[in-house]
């Protein structure tokens, strides 16, 4: 029997779209000798549905339509397998959608890269590609990123996290604060703190214009992130595969943006300001230099940083890590980590010599040994607590009330 792989994607993000076109990706590569791809598509209001036309490109052009064709369904334990029902429970029929064997990830962005999505996942015991729930959600908050990045001695722009509610409580307070943790001066780059794909980012060369950014930012996050803006940038990009027992880097990309900083139209669109692509071929449309024009050294600068950031948030699976290349003085640092990279970074692997079904393939392995890991954790003591205990309160109260208790 061939293995079930639910490609799951979508979700509650700014980066839905984008998501698509990765699945749809990674559905065409995956080994069909071996897995039988089965679509598990995640609406915006966090509805999951199956169905063959979801696993085509076109039926997204009209989603309602799609969803029409397609089937809701949730998603259960029974006894050792994971299946997909019907939701709502057929009448005359089995509700039965079928069993999942394990999940590939292509989410982007909120609800599937940062944590959610893999938690439930963990909850269900279904083994899935990628990031665990901790590595996720430190790879999708900018600021939790950072510490993980500064307490391993990976090297990364200082900076200063601004929350809503402080930003408005006080504003001048909130400024000097950004301004203060960026560095003390101009120019001064504000990102919210939880998203991808440029959405919601700004530079300030003043402080009216900084005020502006972060009221930018704050539309779209409840906190942001404000860091010394490097004027000399070359942003280079290295992906990375394994997991704690081992890992390694592929090839280095430059990414070529036309704006003062790469924006969603640079990343997806094709181009700059106006710029009218379909978007449909994803990461792979931005234009890049692949490999990225580096000395040796340079390139295993980079390939060390990115293993060192991968490590520092406890990655596994497949991600990318981007770096900012100061050309002033030469100083590489790191960015950011993407636990579920664009079109998962295939392109990267297919210049190291890695074919994107063998990368998938590896993705899946990686899935199943960490489940297999889980599964031999010990999750119960010798000794049955609520064999004889009672709720008897007495002298001790609360915890130590317990008769019968090993503590
Ligand atoms: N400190 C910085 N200095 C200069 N440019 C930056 C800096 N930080 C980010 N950028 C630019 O903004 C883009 C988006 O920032 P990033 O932190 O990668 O957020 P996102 O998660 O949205 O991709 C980067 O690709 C880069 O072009
Ligand atoms: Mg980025």
């Amino acid at each position: 029997m061939k293995i079930r792989v639910g490609v799951f994607f979508g979700g509650q993000s700014v980066e839905h779209e984008v998501s698509v076109i990765t699945a749809m990706q990674a559905a065409a590569a995956l080994d069909r000798t071996k897995y039988e791809p089965v679509a598990v598509y995640v609406t915006k209001e966090l509805a999951f549905f199956t169905g063959e036309n979801l696993l085509s490109i076109e039926s997204f052009r009209d989603i309602p339509a799609a969803l029409r064709a397609a089937q809701r369904v949730t998603l259960v334990r029974d006894g050792a397998e994971v299946h997909m029902t019907a939701y709502p429970p057929k009448k005359l029929r089995s509700s039965d959608m079928g069993v999942l064997h394990a999940a590939l990830l292509a989410f982007h962005g909120t609800t599937g890269e940062d944590g959610c999505m893999q938690g439930m996942l963990e909850t269900l015991m279904l083994p899935y590609t990628g990031c665990d729930v901790t590595a996720s959600a430190i790879g999708m908050d900018k600021w939790a990123m950072k510490a993980a990045f500064m307490m391993n001695g990976v090297p990364c722009l200082p900076a200063a996290r601004i929350s809503r509610t402080e930003y408005y409580a006080d504003t001048a307070a909130a400024a000097e604060c950004a301004e203060r943790g960026a560095g003390g001066s101009y120019p001064i780059i504000v990102k919210p703190y939880n998203l991808g794909s440029s959405v919601g980012i700004g530079l300030a060369h003043d402080r009216a214009e900084l005020l502006t950014a972060l009221e930018e930012a704050l539309q779209y996050s409840n906190a942001a992130i404000c860091e010394r803006a490097i004027t000399s940038l070359r942003e280079i990009n290295c992906s990375v595969l394994g997991d704690s027992d081992g890992a390694r880097a592929s090839v280095c990309e430059e990414p070529l943006g036309q704006e003062g900083f790469l924006s969603y139209a640079d990343k997806y669109q094709g181009g700059g300001k106006g710029a009218k692509g379909s978007g449909s071929e994803g990461m792979r449309s931005l234009s890049r230099k692949v490999p990225a024009e580096l000395t040796p050294e340079q390139t295993a600068q980079a390939q060390k940083l990115a293993l060192d950031a991968f490590g520092a948030v406890g990655a596994e699976g497949v991600a990318r890590v981007d770096l900012m290349l100061d050309t002033a003085d030469g100083s590489f640092y790191v960015n950011e980590i993407n636990t579920i990279p664009g079109s998962l970074s295939f392109y990267l692997w297919e210049h190291s010599g890695l074919s994107f079904t063998q990368l998938l393939d590896e993705l899946l392995e990686l899935a199943f040994k960490r489940r297999r890991r889980r599964d031999s954790l010990h999750f119960s003591f010798d000794v049955n607590l609520l064999a004889n205990a009672t709720l008897g309160g007495g002298k001790n109260g609360g915890k130590g009330g317990v008769k019968g208790g090993a503590s």
